[in-house]
């Protein structure tokens, strides 16, 4: 998979992307993340990106001509170009299940006080990560790219996905470490038994009544 985040501002994700699991997945080849300041497509002689708004108003805007000609140049026939703002549709672990499935994503990243308008008109998806509003899209870029990378085959486990928070509409069972006990606080005795019938039944039933309490909306959902 082919991951091009188009921002501002390259160096709010570099080190993020070139740590730990996501840079393991780069140095495998399961993954290539490219971060492509889109200043560069400015045809502006000063290299412009955003102008003030038509009709007044506060703030600057981001103009068409960078992002439609990035998103012109780095386009292929199995692309799917993301938007990323808090009026996209909320961003789940379903949707991150189906990007991981594409080949090429192109993310854009809004800044300053917002986009044009017709930036809409050339993206597959818009997507926010939440009912609140960031200064710009790099951090959504992040949690998306982190989200999606984990889940292409080869980055990590099948068992650990398979009994991660959100599979099957469920959250995670709760897990211990040693020791055994800590300032009195035990670990369940089901999973020192060694009985693993019983420890994937106690782990199922852990699993249903935390959904339960925590999220029952998860669960009108579950087949
Ligand atoms: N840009 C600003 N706020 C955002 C949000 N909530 N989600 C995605 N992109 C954003």
């Amino acid at each position: 998979m082919k991951i091009d985040i188009l921002t501002l501002f390259p160096n709010m994700l570099d080190g993020f992307l070139n740590e730990s699991i996501i840079k393991r997945a780069k140095e495998n080849n399961l993954v290539q993340i490219n971060l492509i300041d889109f200043r560069k497509y400015s045809l502006n002689k000063q290299n412009k990106v955003d102008d003030t708004p038509y009709g007044g108003g506060s703030g600057m805007v981001l103009m068409c001509q960078p992002i439609f000609d990035a998103v012109d140049a780095l386009k292929d026939d199995d692309t799917t170009v993301i938007l990323l703002t808090p009026d996209g549709k909320t961003y789940n672990e379903e949707v991150a299940k189906s990007l991981s499935l594409k080949k090429h994503l192109i993310i854009i990243c809004g800044h300053y006080e917002g986009f044009d308008e017709r930036i809409r008109s050339i993206v597959d998806m818009e997507i926010s990560i939440g009912d609140f509003v960031l200064t710009g899209g790099e951090l959504a870029a992040g949690i998306i790219t982190d989200s999606i990378v984990r889940l292409i085959p080869g980055v990590i486990s099948e068992e650990s996905l398979d009994s991660e928070s959100f599979s099957n509409n469920l959250l995670d069972y709760p897990t211990y470490t040693k020791p055994e006990e800590f300032r009195g606080l035990k670990v369940p005795a089901v999973l020192l038994s060694g009985n693993h019938k019983l420890i994937k039944e106690y782990r199922e039933k852990e699993a249903l009544l935390k959904t339960k309490n925590k999220r029952p909306d998860l669960l009108e959902k579950k087949d």
